[in-house]
């Protein structure tokens, strides 16, 4: 097999040629041939100083560096794409897939024969996962970190749950505007990802279950020595597997660890952007994504993660109650432990070097969990035909069951506009719907799905009630709020033809969301259905690419060009 500075040679017609050419270029870097002679294991560096969440790049390639010279591999670093959440317009969804198709064809085009993928913020990592799925590369995964915490008036707050609460009360004038001046400089007191379980951590969270990086990848501190210690050994490892070939994602992403994935997603209080990533990486490799499935282990898996949004601990605090191996030691008899590892191992090895962390409340047991139920429930009904889905960890108990009068947004602009209106006609049981903000529809699918309380209801006092959208929200958001609507409104999903007074039943027990209106007048809506105005379509290019290609939320919104054979295997398999 080809490998190092010998792989994929630039065509010349002559590939001595290509090789001396390549030779003579790499040279004026400085290197020797017996450097040039090494296994090779690129770097991604997605640091850019739009990106805070990647701020501490620099440490962890240098430490990556060293540990892939230790064991005797070539280290060599390249750019790609970087997204953070604050700086990406539309929205960063409407990016992830440019960024797996740019980090899978610089692996493919340039000399490598292992990859550390360093990526943090929320579609960074599923998008540099997408693309070794799709490349097979051996690959290892430094997640950036997520930030410490800061304090506020005594209190410990951290991006961005806390964003979201803290921001609500400044609507609701409880703090003034000199307070949230101050906490703007508070609440992300260092470089690295959100300190909650937003999509950040909970993506960190699933591919440390899924194997593509070591143990306490997900949980150590951005700015903690660990850190830098986790990004020296997976540079090791990195090297060894640039030599051995092995294990590939496709050894990793398997029907047995996609499961494992699912059951940690449920109770972590994970992120409802994790259930999208989790399954479009699937979907690279060939894995079919079970809602169905993913459902039902909401039943059966309690959240045992106490942290924001779903509980009162941080990040930090995960970490220092031993990371991930000590929640899935409390998960061990749900999980499949045979499942491998990029450390060489299975997840049984990762789980018995778990350190103890007693008398704590971060990670609770089995017998006393934070919720007796997972963190999503998936719904279907005349509403989702092809699904939809609600963090009840993250909602309110009294409103898991309601029926209220809808009141319609035909759009984000729509809702910015009227929401906060005086003479809103909007009551506290109300269920508030805002449409086209699906995948095509906004395009992108933004985080727009956490409505905020119309400002005469905040006045008064109300943090929660229904909402509903073909949107996604922020992992670190909160609120009896179903999401991710398929299909969405702007393909023709039922969604589009809600009126406003009509009645909508929320029943999560029942696993249900629905238009209380008689079928016939259901399709006799439907067909008569036409978007007004027609939605206006890209004409060139990455939004045309995306208007074309991109698929619905519970297809895991990947561009359909990308998948591999279509998802052919299901998670809800036993073995690979
Ligand atoms: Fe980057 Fe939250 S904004 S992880």
């Amino acid at each position: 097999m080809t490998t190092g500075l010998r792989k994929g040679l630039t065509s010349y017609g002559d590939a001595a040629f290509s090789l001396f050419h390549r030779k003579a270029f790499i040279k004026a870097m400085g290197y020797s041939n017996e450097a040039l002679n090494r296994p090779i294991v690129g770097i991604t560096n997605t640091g850019s100083d739009y990106n805070p969440c990647h701020g501490n790049m620099a440490d962890l390639i240098e430490s990556a560096k060293r540990g892939v010279l230790l064991a005797g591999g070539l280290p060599m670093v390249f750019p790609t794409i970087s997204i953070h959440e604050s700086f990406a317009y539309p929205t960063s969804m409407f990016l992830r897939n440019l960024m797996a198709m740019d980090t899978e064809e610089m692996i493919r085009a340039q000399a490598m024969d292992a990859v550390v993928l360093i990526g943090g913020c929320d579609k960074t990592l599923p998008a540099q996962v997408m693309a070794a799925a799709s490349v097979d590369l051996p690959a290892i995964v430094i997640p950036t970190g997520p930030m410490s915490i800061g304090h506020y008036r005594g209190e410990v707050i951290g991006a961005c749950t806390d964003c979201r609460r803290l921001w609500a009360q400044f609507r609701a004038g409880e703090l003034s505007e000199t307070d949230i001046d101050i906490v703007s400089g508070r609440l992300a007191p260092t470089v690295g990802t959100c300190g909650v379980m937003g999509t950040a951590s909970t993506m960190a969270s699933i591919i440390e279950t899924l194997g593509l990086s070591l143990p306490l990848s997900a949980t150590a501190p951005a700015t903690h020595a660990d850190r830098r210690r986790i990004a020296e050994a997976s540079g090791k490892r990195a090297a060894e597997m640039a030599s051995t070939g092995s294990p590939t994602p496709s050894q990793l992403i398997t029907a047995t660890s996609v499961r494992n994935a699912m059951i940690v997603l449920q109770a972590i209080g994970g992120s409802t952007n994790g259930l999208i990533h989790l399954t479009a990486i699937a979907g690279r490799a060939g894995v079919r994504f079970d809602l169905e499935a993913f459902d039902q282990l909401g039943r059966e898996v309690p959240v045992l993660l106490n942290l924001r949004p779903s509980g009162i601990h941080y990040m930090e605090h995960f970490h220092a109650a031993g990371g991930l191996p000590a929640l899935m030691r409390e998960l061990r008899n749900l999980l499949d432990l045979s499942a491998p590892s990029v450390a060489g191992g299975t997840l049984a090895d990762a789980l018995a070097a778990a350190e103890a962390g007693p008398n704590q409340d971060v990670i609770r047991s089995m017998s006393a969990p934070v919720k007796c139920v997972g963190a999503m429930a998936v719904l279907h009904g005349n509403l989702a035909p092809r699904g939809a889905v609600i963090k009840q960890s993250a909602a309110s108990p009294q409103l898991m069951q309601h029926v209220g009068r809808a009141v319609v947004f035909d759009s984000p602009e729509d809702m910015a506009a009227r929401i906060d209106q005086p003479d809103l006609d909007v009551h506290a049981d109300d269920v508030l719907v805002l449409r086209n903000t699906g995948p095509k529809g906004a395009p992108g699918m933004p985080e727009a799905g956490y409505l905020p309380i119309p400002m005469k209801l905040a006045r008064q006092g109300m943090k929660d009630i229904v909402r509903i959208s073909d949107a996604r929200m922020s992992g670190t958001a909160f609120g009896t709020i179903v999401l991710h609507i398929a299909p969405e409104a702007a393909v023709g999903g039922p969604l589009a033809v809600v009126r406003t007074g009509d009645r909508i039943r929320l029943d999560v027990e029942a696993r249900r969301i629905d238009l209380l209106i008689e079928n016939d007048e259901l399709a006799r809506r439907l067909t008569a259905w036409r978007q007004s105005p027609p939605r206006p379509r890209p004409t060139r290019g990455y939004a045309k690419l995306f208007d074309g290609a991109v698929l619905q939320a519970d297809e895991g919104c990947d561009f359909d060009f990308l998948l591999q054979n279509g998802g052919s295997g299901t998670a809800t398999e036993s073995g690979n």
